[in-house]
């Protein structure tokens, strides 16, 4: 026999030198979600998620820092009183995320800071836009707010803001906004390919922040395009975007491929809190090994091409990477 495909596998260190992909904790950003109160919650739809104090954000952020983390995206939940129609709190200079912010730069200057810009946190009716007459959601009249929103985490010191919304056009009016404010160094990460997925349940209860009506199937996309994705690619890329991602990541592994193929801008894809649930409730019953499927998982979206993850995993399996 000629070939024998088995010759490079013979042996851990000939499996090491034709490994074609790597994973390390410098590829991972981390999820962290907060909240205004003295205590760290634990999440019931994200068994090893909590909602932390700014306190507790804090220390998980050294504690993920230790082991080799050095990125960062923030999610708040805000207390029901502040949720509004013209979800005015997402813009509050004092609101939790700047501050949040301000404490992580002022610890932790390494670090990036990447922060959410959407609505749904904010809004009383739990969408992503602003909500109009007969439920429509307000592409232009949402742009206008969530330029204000980036414009203040930039202002509190974000490394990065990363739209979440779907809306058209709001990666060129953010970026405008930016330089016309001297933020000319703050990155902008877009939700490019954002499908209307059910993998994101159990974030949504996590911040409580499901739609109160309707759903998002306006603005995120349809699972089934592809093509379209690589639309909304090029846009954000002639719109000024600095990084795009795909959301989720293992059921989009195709689009993660065909995005990196397309594109020359680094890829984000996000393992999001159904894939992490999923492989955490099997892993709780005993019927996957946990940090098995995870590390398989992360390489595999890797492999699909992505430059960089967002999971829930990072800090617990940082520690092994690299091995
Ligand atoms: C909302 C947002 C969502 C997630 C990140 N940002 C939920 C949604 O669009 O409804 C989901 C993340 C996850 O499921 O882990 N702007």
């Amino acid at each position: 026999m000629l070939s024998r495909p088995r010759r490079n596998r013979k042996s851990p260190g000939i499996r090491h030198l034709v490994r074609e992909t790597s994973l390390s904790p410098g590829d991972l950003i981390y999820p962290l979600f907060l909240h205004d109160g003295p205590e760290d919650i634990p999440i019931p739809s994200m068994p090893g998620c909590h909602r932390w104090s700014l306190e507790g954000l804090v220390r998980e952020v050294a504690r993920a820092s230790a082991v080799g983390i050095e990125a960062f995206v923030l999610f708040p939940a805000i207390a029901p009183f502040l949720k509004t129609k013209g979800a005015e709190e997402a813009w509050h200079e004092d609101g939790l995320v700047p501050r949040a912010i301000r404490l992580l730069k002022a610890g932790f200057p390494e670090a990036v800071i990447i922060t959410d810009v959407a609505l749904d946190p904010y809004n009383s009716d739990g969408h992503d836009g602003l909500v109009g007459p007969c439920g429509r959601i307000l592409n232009d009249e949402t742009v206008e707010v969530l330029v204000r929103q980036a414009l203040c985490h930039a202002n509190a010191g974000a490394d990065v803001v990363a739209p979440s919304d779907m809306m058209d056009g709001r990666v060129a009016a953010i970026r405008r906004a930016l330089d016309r404010e001297r933020f000319t160094d703050v990155s902008i990460l877009s939700y490019t390919a954002k499908y209307a997925s059910a993998f994101y349940g159990p974030f949504r209860g996590a911040l409580d922040s499901a739609p109160k009506s309707g759903d998002k199937k306006t603005y995120q996309m349809d699972p089934a395009n592809v093509r379209e994705a690589l639309r909304e690619a090029a846009l954000d890329e002639a719109e000024g975007a600095d990084m795009l991602m795909v959301k989720p990541a293992g059921p989009y592994l195709d689009v993660i491929r065909q995005i990196a193929d397309h594109s020359n801008l680094p890829v984000a894809a996000y393992q999001v809190s159904g894939e992490y649930l999923m492989i955490k409730s099997a892993a709780a019953a005993g019927w996957l090994d946990e940090q098995a499927v995870v590390l398989e998982s992360l390489l595999g979206i890797r492999r699909a091409g992505a430059d960089m993850i967002l999971t829930y995993f990072a800090k617990d399996i940082a520690p092994i990477l690299g091995r």
